[in-house]
């Protein structure tokens, strides 16, 4: 059995996004031309502005990392101001000075083509280096919707009731109802992963994610390795700051 993964725990979702960003410093210092696997959602967004902070101090240098989009809603153009490519450019490769991105292509004729296509780029570039991940409200990864066996491969999925739920709070609006996900096989296959998790309202699925048995219908329990770091804040961990 492989050993189980690290939790940090941090005070407040400040302390997680300094401890977020340290790590993924850690990592582009020994790699500078890193693979990157970026979620988007509320929970990164504090290490992603703690990132362009030290970027802009001139402390850390990202521009030679690779952005790889973690997931996309299906149909969505890229100039719709509900996309997630929108997101991670905004958040992610505009304020790092990244210029090299990975896109899933959620307006593409075919979109099991551009599946292809992305694992392909993906393979090219050797693999993920590094994920980035939030914790659905469910348990699930990018949009791996449980249930997500491990080697679930990228895709178009339908979004659950809860997960539509939970994203129509990012725009105040109906999202589309299915959508595009790097695989479970691209997620779980990345040499290191940090999963952000902040926030009381993730206590519940978080401790499953914890302390239950891996299980499909908690994909986020499928990350169980010593490559594997959670970065939690009291509140999502139920324990004293
Ligand atoms: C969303 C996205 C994920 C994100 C997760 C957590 O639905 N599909 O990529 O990581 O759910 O989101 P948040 O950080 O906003 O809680």
């Amino acid at each position: 059995m492989r050993p189980g993964r690290t939790v940090r725990q941090a005070a407040d979702p400040q302390e997680v996004a300094t401890l977020a960003a340290d790590l993924i410093a850690e990592q582009v210092k020994a790699k500078p031309e890193l693979t990157v696997l970026v979620a988007t959602g509320s929970t990164p967004m504090l290490t992603y502005a703690e990132l362009a902070r030290r970027v802009q101090a001139g402390e850390l240098d990202l521009s030679r990392v690779t952005a790889v989009q973690l997931d996309e809603y299906l149909g969505l153009s890229e100039t719709d101001p509900r996309s997630l490519w929108n997101w991670m450019q905004r958040s992610f490769v505009e304020p790092l000075g990244i210029t090299r991105t990975v896109r899933l292509d959620a307006t593409a004729a075919d979109p099991r083509a551009a599946c292809a296509d992305y694992d392909a780029q993906i393979a090219q570039l050797g693999g993920i280096d590094l994920a980035i991940l939030g914790l659905g409200p469910n348990g699930h990864l990018g949009f791996n919707e449980p249930p997500s066996l491990p080697d679930a491969p990228t895709r178009v999925t339908d979004l659950t009731p809860e997960s539509q739920a939970s994203n129509r709070v990012y725009w105040n609006a109906e999202v589309p109802l299915q959508a595009l996900t790097a695989g479970m096989n691209v997620i779980l296959a990345a040499r290191a992963t940090l999963l952000l998790v902040t926030g009381a309202h993730k206590q519940d699925i978080l401790g499953r994610v914890l302390h239950a048995s891996s299980t499909p219908d908690v994909p986020a329990s499928l990350l169980n390795g010593p490559e594997v770091t959670v970065v939690a804040d009291a509140a999502a961990l139920g324990s004293p700051a």
